[in-house]
């Protein structure tokens, strides 16, 4: 892997800082207020609200150790108000029982890859420049973008192409992958490229730009569970929420912010059956939409940072504790027990059901990182 230059501010702009800001400052006014950044990336957004809302602390996630790395160095003089732990964001109930923090005030997903992903060449997630086959977020675990090329059979190869890249020539494309890796498998993103360029109808390469963009999606999706995740972390965000606590997600394509935007409104809306006369208290919504639909950025922020051209920004607060039969399906470790990607530092712990939605206001302790190697948490700052 190239060497990551080490300039963070400089190689990711965070979109839409103002806004997330200004949406998350009131949850984050009360001294001791902690934010979770789910998505650090080289820490844009995090240093945007430390350098804000000098009493805040941030715990911020990312499942590439990398970004940790950086940010970590960015963030160090920041002090304990900043810990790095390396999880993927579903992760994230079970992360802050390890810091000793029932509840939080804010929650921040800004999705998808970072700048510096993409630029590090070595790591395939480009189709400009020829590398390995991998896309992982988290090189050191699971499987990358060759084992799935070459392993997937071809209906399988279709499903990931058409559901997640919205690819309409998926069956030409995965008919033309099997063929190729018959000969040998294929190892490189520039042998991709091609089979996708080849495989695509000359009249339709002319149009909707890089023809291999879309496979590309798709595959990044695929290696890193994206959809998956997402669909259990929103709720798991919501959950680890203290009441007047609010979740700000930046989504940058169509799935995504339909995954993020069914899951807050299914807070921020009755559980009564239609027509019922009237609502019980268990019924009632336990979120507040801030966001009318999805905020875009404006001509101000697109000619300053084109990464924001295609962000969708959704942001609610959470009222009230959530009924016990509207909280995810296992509260204190919101993924499935056996679905996870396998994690560095041991095999996590045994889920620990809380109420942190009943705390009113949380008032963390300082922020620390875990005690035991047992634990995954570890911390960078
Ligand atoms: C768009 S970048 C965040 C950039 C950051 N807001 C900044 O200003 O520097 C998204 C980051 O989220 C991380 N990420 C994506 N999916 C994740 C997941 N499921 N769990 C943890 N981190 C994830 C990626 O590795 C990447 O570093």
């Amino acid at each position: 892997m190239t060497e990551p230059v080490d300039d963070a501010a400089a190689r990711h702009v965070p979109v839409l800082l103002d806004r997330c800001v200004e949406l998350l400052a009131p949850a984050l006014a009360a001294p001791g207020a902690v934010l979770v950044d789910a998505t650090l990336g080289m820490g844009g957004h995090t240093e945007g609200v430390l350098r804000a809302l000098p009493h805040v602390r941030v715990v911020g996630l990312d499942r590439d150790p990398q970004a940790l790395a950086l940010a970590g160095r960015r963030l160090a003089p920041f002090g304990d108000r900043f810990v790095g732990v390396h999880a993927v964001y579903d992760e994230m109930r079970a992360v802050l029982d390890d810091l000793g923090l029932p509840a939080v005030d804010g929650v921040l997903m800004d999705l998808g890859v970072s700048s510096l992903q993409l630029d590090e060449v070595d790591r395939g997630f480009s189709y400009a420049r020829d590398a390995p086959l991998d896309m992982r977020m988290d090189p050191t675990t699971g499987p990358t973008a060759a084992d799935v090329l070459n392993t997937y059979d071809e209906r399988e190869l279709v499903r990931v192409l058409r559901d997640w890249g919205e690819e309409r020539f998926a069956p030409r494309i995965a008919r033309s992958v099997v063929a190729a890796r018959a000969r040998r498998p294929l190892e490189r993103t520039e042998e991709l490229v091609e089979i996708v360029r080849a495989a695509i109808p000359a009249a339709a390469r002319a149009t909707g730009g890089h023809p291999a963009k879309r496979t590309f999606q798709a595959l990044r999706i695929e290696v890193n569970g994206e959809l998956e995740v997402l669909g259990r972390a929103v709720p798991a965000a919501v959950d680890v929420l203290a009441v007047g606590g609010r979740i700000v997600v930046e989504a940058y394509q169509s799935l995504e912010d339909r995954i993020v935007k069914r899951a807050l409104a299914a807070g921020a809306t009755s559980s009564a059956p239609p027509g019922m006369p009237v609502e019980t208290a268990d019924d009632a919504p336990y979120l507040r939409l801030l966001t009318r639909g999805a905020e875009e950025a404006d001509e101000a922020e697109l000619a300053r940072n084109p990464r924001a051209q295609s962000v969708r920004l959704r942001a609610a607060e959470r009222t009230r504790p959530t009924p016990a039969h509207r909280r995810p399906a296992a509260a204190g470790d919101a993924a499935p027990r056996g679905s996870r990607p396998a994690r560095r530092g041991g095999p996590g712990r045994p889920a620990r059901l809380r109420s942190p939605a009943d705390t009113p206001t949380s008032t963390p302790g300082p922020v620390r990182p875990a005690p035991s190697p047992q634990q995954r948490s570890r911390s960078v700052a």
